[in-house]
C-alpha cells in the first residue's frame, strides 16, 4: 500500500516518512525539491525494502499540486493514504498582519491540504477504501494573541477533516486530524524563547514531543487498528488541554 505524504523532507514529515517505511508502506513524498532529497529517500527505501517516490510539489501553487497528482496517476502505485503534514507557522498581532500574510498561511495550511484531499478523494473513492490524516495543531482548538492566521488556518483544516469524514464514509474512507502540541522540529526551534517557554508551561508533561511520538499516532490512524475512528481531531499535545 502506498501513502502520499507532504513535508517528507524534514521535521515531523521526515519522522513520518521513516515510520511509514519501517511499517512497510511505499511512499510518494511530495516535496519542493525532489532531487535534493533523492539520496536520503533512496537510503531509507533500501534500508526498509520499500519504494519511496519523490514528486515535486509546491504547496503554494494549485497548478503544481495538480501536476503532482497527474504524476501520481502515472505511477501505478496502490494509493491508500494521504498525510497532509507540511505547514508554515507565524504568530503576529492582527495590527502587524497583512491581508497577504493571511492569504499565504491559508494557501499552505488550508488550500493545499484541501486540493490534496480532493485529488485523494477521487483516488480512494475509486479504490473503495483509504485513510487521510491531517496534521493540525492544538492552536486550532483554543485562542491566543497572534493566532489570527495560523490558528484560523488549522481550525479550517479541522473543519475540512470533519466534512470529509462524513462525505467519504460511504466509500469506506476515514479522515482524521491530529492536534499536535509543541514538537521538537525547526518550526518550534525557530520560535522565541518566551513563546517556547509559555507553550511548554501550558503542557502538563512540561516538554515538547519528539516527532516520533506524533508519527506513532499517524501510523495508528492509517491502520486497521483505528477502523472505527473517523472525523476526529485527536489531541496529541502532552496534556495541553485537559
Ligand atoms: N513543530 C511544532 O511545534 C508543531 C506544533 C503543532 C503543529 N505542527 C504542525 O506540524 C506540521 C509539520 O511541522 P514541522 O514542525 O515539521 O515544521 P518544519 O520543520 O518547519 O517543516 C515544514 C515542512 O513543510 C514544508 N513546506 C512548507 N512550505 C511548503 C511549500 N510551500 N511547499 C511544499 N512544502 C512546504 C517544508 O518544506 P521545505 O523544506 O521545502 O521548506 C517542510 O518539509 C505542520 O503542519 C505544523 O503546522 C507543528
Amino acid at each position: 500500500m502506498t501513502i502520499v505524504l507532504t513535508g517528507a523532507n524534514r521535521g515531523l514529515g521526515h519522522a513520518i516518512l521513516i515510520g511509514l517505511a519501517q511499517s512497510g508502506y511505499d511512499v510518494i513524498a511530495c516535496v519542493r525539491n525532489n532531487e535534493k532529497y533523492s539520496e536520503d529517500f533512496a537510503s531509507i527505501a533500501k534500508e526498509n525494502g520499500v519504494q519511496i517516490h519523490a514528486v515535486e510539489c509546491h504547496l503554494d501553487d494549485k497548478e503544481s499540486i495538480d501536476a503532482c497528482w497527474e504524476e501520481i496517476e502515472t505511477l501505478d502505485m496502490d494509493v491508500y493514504g494521504l498525510i497532509n503534514c507540511a505547514g508554515i507557522m507565524e504568530l503576529k498581532p492582527v495590527l502587524f498582519t497583512s491581508y497577504e500574510d493571511v492569504e499565504q498561511m491559508f494557501r499552505i495550511n488550508y488550500f493545499a491540504p484541501f486540493q490534496m484531499c480532493k485529488h485523494m478523494a477521487e483516488t480512494v473513492v475509486r479504490r473503495g477504501s483509504g485513510a487521510i490524516v491531517n496534521i493540525s495543531s492544538m492552536a486550532s482548538m483554543g485562542s491566543q494573541p497572534g493566532g489570527a492566521a495560523y490558528d484560523a488556518s488549522k481550525a479550517a483544516l479541522n473543519q475540512l477533516t470533519k466534512t470529509l469524514a462524513q462525505e467519504l464514509a460511504p466509500f469506506f474512507v476515514r479522515c482524521n486530524a491530529i492536534a499536535c502540541g509543541p514538537i521538537n522540529t525547526e518550526m518550534f526551534a525557530n520560535m522565541g524563547d518566551k513563546e517556547k517557554n509559555k507553550l511548554i508551561k501550558a503542557v502538563a508533561l512540561k516538554r515538547a514531543a519528539e516527532p516520533e511520538e506524533i508519527m506513532k499516532t499517524v501510523l495508528f490512524l492509517l491502520s486497521e487498528d483505528s477502523s472505527y475512528i473517523t472525523g476526529q481531531i485527536l489531541r496529541v499535545d502532552g496534556g495541553a488541554i485537559i
